[in-house]
């Protein structure tokens, strides 16, 4: 089991599997970003290999993220690969959901057995406006999709920017009254690629909670009041799905925090906000024994900081949030 040295047992694992997207929100990359080439990133074999070491060493939980995840190459077979591992109990996807009308049934046939889909708005043109390629039609048939594939229960993600999205968490927050999802609400990051826009359109989730209960009423706290992974649940009344606040920046979740982050060219982060990084893919590229693979990510895990630095104006600035995988 890999524990840090405040004692947290960190056994969660998101995978990028590539920074190239498919769309281009405002609050996460620039409209002419420029991605890594395939060569740099983890190949398909490397990732089954770091996944087993990972498992190897306590690791239970994965989670695929991006930049988008199912424009990887081969996603379905990763799927397969990770799935299979022998220790590996959970794998998830966090994805905007555009190619899942195509692919939901194929990457759950592969043992996906959940997904998180990001829309920020059920409005085309807001939702033009915030990805700037988008069309919310193509995530709305994602959705279905999951539902269908049974990737369930489905997440929806929102993160809220002021002057682009603040009105549409209504109607968002509306959905779980008729459907059994789960819409997190989620305070805007600063990274590379975009800061000026999220420190000054960061719209906190008090606001946000407090703009919802204005509009339809006093939200019950779901979960018994805990946290579940970093959302603060809460439920309309007479709804079926559940509220979630994520608020990383004004209330971090670092005590329950039980995560790690292999970027797509393979490089373990420990903490989304800090800039630190252990590269293991030169590494394992080079030959190290697996021993020596496994020090180093006993090493990163014990050093696993603890609270970001947002607050004294640290802002994460080596990477931009599609490198990392949110
Ligand atoms: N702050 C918060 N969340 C972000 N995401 C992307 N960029 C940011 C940011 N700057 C979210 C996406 C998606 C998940 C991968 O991270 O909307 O839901
Ligand atoms: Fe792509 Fe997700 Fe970034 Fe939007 S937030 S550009 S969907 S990686």
């Amino acid at each position: 089991m890999a524990r840090d040295h405040f004692g947290r047992n960190i056994h969660y694992l998101r995978i990028s599997l590539t920074d190239h997207c498919n769309l281009r929100c405002v609050y996460c990359m620039p409209e002419d970003m420029t991605f890594r080439p395939n060569a740099e990133l983890m190949q398909d074999d490397e990732i089954l290999r770091l996944t087993r070491l990972f498992a190897g060493l306590g690791f239970d939980k994965i989670r695929l993220t991006g930049g988008e995840p199912t424009v990887r190459a081969n996603v379905v077979e990763i799927v397969r690969g990770i799935a299979a591992t022998s220790g590996i109990r959970s794998v998830s996807m966090t994805t905007n959901g555009l190619l899942l009308s195509r692919l939901a049934k194929p990457l759950a046939e592969a043992g996906l057995q959940r997904v998180n889909i990001s829309i920020d708005s059920l409005a085309p043109e807001k939702f033009h406006r915030l990805t700037r390629w988008g069309k919310v039609e193509d995530v709305w048939a994602g959705i279905f999709a999951a539902e269908e594939a049974g990737l369930t229960p489905v997440k929806l993600n929102v993160v809220v920017v002021a002057g682009y999205n603040e009105k549409d968490v209504i109607d968002l927050a509306r959905l779980t009254l008729e459907h059994p999802w789960q819409v997190r609400f989620i305070e805007m990051m600063p990274f590379a690629g975009a800061t000026e826009l999220q420190v000054s359109r960061m719209v906190t989730a008090a606001q946000i909670q407090e703009w919802i209960e204005a509009a339809l009423g006093t939200l019950e706290p779901a979960n018994g009041g805990k946290l579940d992974g970093e959302a603060r649940l809460f439920r309309l009344p007479e709804a079926t799905g559940d509220l979630g606040f994520i608020s990383s920046v004004t209330r971090p979740f670092c005590a329950s925090c039980t995560r790690a982050r292999l970027t797509a060219d393979g490089i373990l982060r420990m903490c989304l906000l800090r800039e630190k990084e252990v590269d293991l893919l030169t590494p394992l590229r080079a030959g190290a024994s697996l021993d020596d693979l496994r020090q180093l990510i006993l090493d990163a895990v014990w050093d696993k900081p603890w609270g970001h630095g947002l607050s004294e104006g640290t802002i994460p600035l080596n990477r931009v949030m599609s490198e990392i995988g949110g």
